[in-house]
């Protein structure tokens, strides 16, 4: 339930600021139809995304990583970005100063016109070679399995940064960059529990930002922001507008 004058706190603040940062997570997508990570209906096969999205996981057994990733694939490939990512877009339009933190690899945001943003656990239609590195674009669905790389026949992975691996250096810079010199961070439809992004809100609200967490029901972070709406992020965010 939106308390009315919360939503009218937010408003006002949206208005009076030009430097906002939004941190989102699978609660955004799951309004078009994904899968969150830890709801009920986000086990494959009864492995949790900690059992497969791991590097161990695809030594042990690449083939079954792969399947997991082909069904996401194929699930991703019929969804559409709902409201609350195109109210995010809008939000880039209209702020001076506007970026776009996602840990969702789903594409969903690019989709909605989202450019300002940074991707910090990868995009599902990437790929990158285990063996020469290289990355590319790969859109088909159904994927071969295994799949290899063009240019030296190895082992293709998705482009996704998984559970014990580092963050791009560069997307974390600019994520720091945004958080820290930002009046506003809206934290949209994450868990909060997995790092470093579980720790984005106080990284804003040290640095003095107002920070509000819209989510369907309570999180680890609620008692960490300054406003928590809770609801579906599709009714909420473009109410914001
Ligand atoms: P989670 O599945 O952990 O959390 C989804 C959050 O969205 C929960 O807090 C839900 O309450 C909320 N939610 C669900 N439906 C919503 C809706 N319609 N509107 C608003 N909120 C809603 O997903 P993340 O926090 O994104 O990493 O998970 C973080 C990372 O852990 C993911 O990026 C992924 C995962 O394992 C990798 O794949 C590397």
């Amino acid at each position: 339930m939106v308390r009315g004058s919360d939503l009218e706190i937010l408003k006002e603040k949206l208005a009076a600021t030009q430097a906002i940062t939004v941190l989102t997570g699978a609660g955004i997508s799951a309004d078009s139809g994904v899968p969150t990570f830890r709801g009920a209906d986000g086990l494959w096969r009864n492995y949790r995304a900690e059992d497969l999205a791991t590097p161990e996981a695809f030594a042990h057994d690449p083939r079954l990583v792969w399947e997991w990733y082909n069904w996401r694939r194929e699930l991703i490939a019929t969804k559409h970005p709902n409201p609350a990512h195109h109210a995010v877009f809008e939000l880039e339009r209209r702020c001076r100063q506007f970026w776009l933190i996602t840990q969702n690899v789903d594409g969903l945001h690019r989709a909605a016109g989202s450019r300002k943003l940074s991707e910090i656990h990868g995009n599902i239609w990437m790929v990158r070679c285990t063996a020469c590195g290289s990355v590319e674009e790969n859109r088909d669905v159904p994927l071969v399995i295994l799949p290899t790389c063009r240019r030296c026949q190895g082992l293709l992975r998705p482009h996704i940064v998984w559970f014990g691996e580092s963050l791009a250096e560069e997307d974390l810079r600019r994520s720091y960059r945004a958080l820290q010199s930002s009046d506003l961070c809206l934290i949209i439809g994450t868990s909060g529990v997995v790092y470093p992004a579980a720790g984005f809100a106080t990284v804003a609200k040290e640095a003095g930002a107002f920070v509000a967490e819209i989510n369907l029901e309570p999180t680890q972070q609620s008692d960490r922001v300054d406003l928590s709406l809770q609801g579906r992020a599709k009714d909420i965010v473009p109410l914001l507008l």
